[in-house]
């Protein structure tokens, strides 16, 4: 399909832009503010750049998330060595959140294939994406989580809609490229209704330890803050052949 960025399917458009996030974060004072007005700008684009076309949007948007895990995992590992510090944990979990949104890149690239242009677009805003992450993370690591927090909000509703068009008959429901089932430990099987709903259940996990390390640095832990479960994943990223 070609790209629809200069003529987005305006029902799409506005199906798109009415979805709301169901768990939502309230924002308070200006990192949050700040955080939740960037994600707001890129959700707006990333609208208007796919409409419905899931699985591009997940090629795309993936290439972006695997960066936060690996960036914020580097300036903990680095500032712990300063400050000779014990990380709490945060490194390991931050480069595993980096690698699995890397495993979620390498099972849509089997559902969707990027045009050129969309690799094109890859290239500039990964560039962007990891000077303009880095500074925010040296800046402000609270905001920058809270970032991420909100970004995962997003991409959570954006697979409850990509599974709306499988269940719906829009989207053909083909069987889980054998990546997927290898990572997820599904069954032979299994399709991609079930891989987008695993994927889904990652990024909230995602979403609410961001906020919640977030919260932390802010001097506000989430005390009750329930982390939603996180599905097995393989801990060998390929089948042994
Ligand atoms: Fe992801
Ligand atoms: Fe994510």
């Amino acid at each position: 399909m070609a790209n629809s960025i200069l003529t987005p399917d305006a029902r799409a458009l506005a199906d798109e832009r009415a979805a709301q996030p169901v768990i939502h974060h309230e924002p308070h004072g200006f990192s949050d503010r700040f955080a939740l007005g960037f994600t707001k700008l890129l959700r707006f684009s990333a609208d208007t750049f796919f409409a419905k076309r899931y699985g591009h949007r997940a090629i795309v948007l993936e290439t972006v998330a695997a960066v936060p895990g690996m960036v914020g995992a580097m300036f903990t590992h680095l500032r712990c060595l300063r400050w000779m510090r014990d990380d709490e944990g945060w490194i390991r979990t931050l480069m595993e959140e980096a690698e699995n949104e890397r495993m979620h890149l390498m099972t849509f690239i089997e559902i969707a294939k990027p045009t050129w242009f969309e690799r094109m677009v890859i290239l500039g805003v990964q560039g962007v994406f990891l000077v303009g992450f880095s500074i925010l993370y040296l800046v402000s690591a609270r905001t920058a989580h809270r970032v991420v927090g909100y970004f995962e909000e997003e991409a959570v509703t954006s697979y409850t809609l990509y599974l709306q068009e499988i269940d719906e008959g829009r989207s053909p429901n083909i069987p889980a490229p054998a990546i997927a089932k290898h990572y997820w430990k599904m069954a032979d099987d299994a399709t991609l209704r079930d891989v987008v709903l695993v994927v889904r259940a990652d990024e909230a996990h995602h979403r609410d330890v961001n906020h919640g390390f977030a919260s932390s640095l802010g001097g506000k832990p989430d005390g009750g803050l329930t982390i939603a479960p996180y599905p097995a994943h393989a801990t060998e990223l390929r089948t042994v052949a």
